[in-house]
């Protein structure tokens, strides 16, 4: 198993990960694929973040929504970014993937892998559904697919990191749940550490799951009775 070696680390390097020679993203679920952008992809997630921007994006992902995907030319930017993104493993250390319903091939929302870090090999995840499709599970599903592929080996198509951390809002209780229900460890609550102009300031939630502690088989975090 390919995976981060902490024994043979440098001290002065950290874990130092280091990428897959190439970078692929084609994650399937029993209801989704979740997978890398292509500019056929545009006007679809163009469309479903200006339906969903107002009330159900601009609260919680405010700088994302409210500063991107304005035009159909922002998207173009943003999907051109997201390919570069994975075509270049040196560099790699951020990607948007979109997440597709299986059945009609509909665009229903994003996810993705966020300031990887080589030093401690990890990463952020982050997700949002598109307002008409929520209250499915889908971001749930999605989320739990992306953690293993963050965490699956490389020579088994995963990224090999050795943790993932996910953040929200406390008043996302939407998104608090999801993370929540994936079982995996709260690790920190920084009072007044996001400003949400909606809210004002407010207590931001972090999460963090090790690889050791995660079934990438089953997309489920290994509960210490398994
Ligand atoms: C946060 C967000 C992704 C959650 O979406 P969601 O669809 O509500 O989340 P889930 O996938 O966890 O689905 C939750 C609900 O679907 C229900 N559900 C319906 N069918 C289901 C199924 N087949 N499997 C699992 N859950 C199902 C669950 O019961 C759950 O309801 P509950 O809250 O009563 O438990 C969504 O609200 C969103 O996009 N928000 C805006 C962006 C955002 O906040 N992103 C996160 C930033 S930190």
């Amino acid at each position: 198993m390919t995976r981060c070696n902490h024994e043979n680390a440098d001290p002065a390097k950290g874990v130092n990960w280091t990428p897959p020679e190439q970078i692929t993203c084609h994650l399937e679920t029993e209801r989704l694929i979740v997978r890398s952008y292509t500019l056929d992809d545009t006007q679809a997630m163009f469309d479903a973040v200006n339906d969903s921007r107002d009330e159900h994006l601009l609260p919680w992902m405010c700088h994302w929504a409210d500063k991107g995907h304005r035009t159909i030319e922002d998207s173009t930017k943003y999907v051109c970014e997201q390919h570069l993104a994975i075509l270049t493993p040196a560099t790699f250390n951020n990607v948007g993937t979109g997440i597709f319903e299986k059945s009609s091939g509909r665009f229903i929302g994003g996810s993705g892998i966020h300031d990887l870090r080589r030093e401690t090999a990890s990463c952020e995840t982050g997700y949002w559904i598109r307002r008409d499709a929520i209250g499915n599970g889908y971001a749930r599903e999605a989320c739990a697919r992306t953690i293993s592929w963050a965490l699956q080996a490389q020579d088994q198509g995963g990224l090999g990191l050795n943790r993932v951390r996910l953040y929200c809002a406390s008043d996302n209780t939407h998104s608090a749940n999801l993370i929540e229900q994936l079982g995996i460890t709260k690790e920190v609550e920084q009072r007044e550490d996001y400003f949400i102009p909606t809210i004002g300031l407010t207590t931001r939630l972090g999460w963090g799951v090790l690889a050791e502690e995660w079934d990438c088989q089953n997309h489920r975090a290994i509960t210490p009775s398994a």
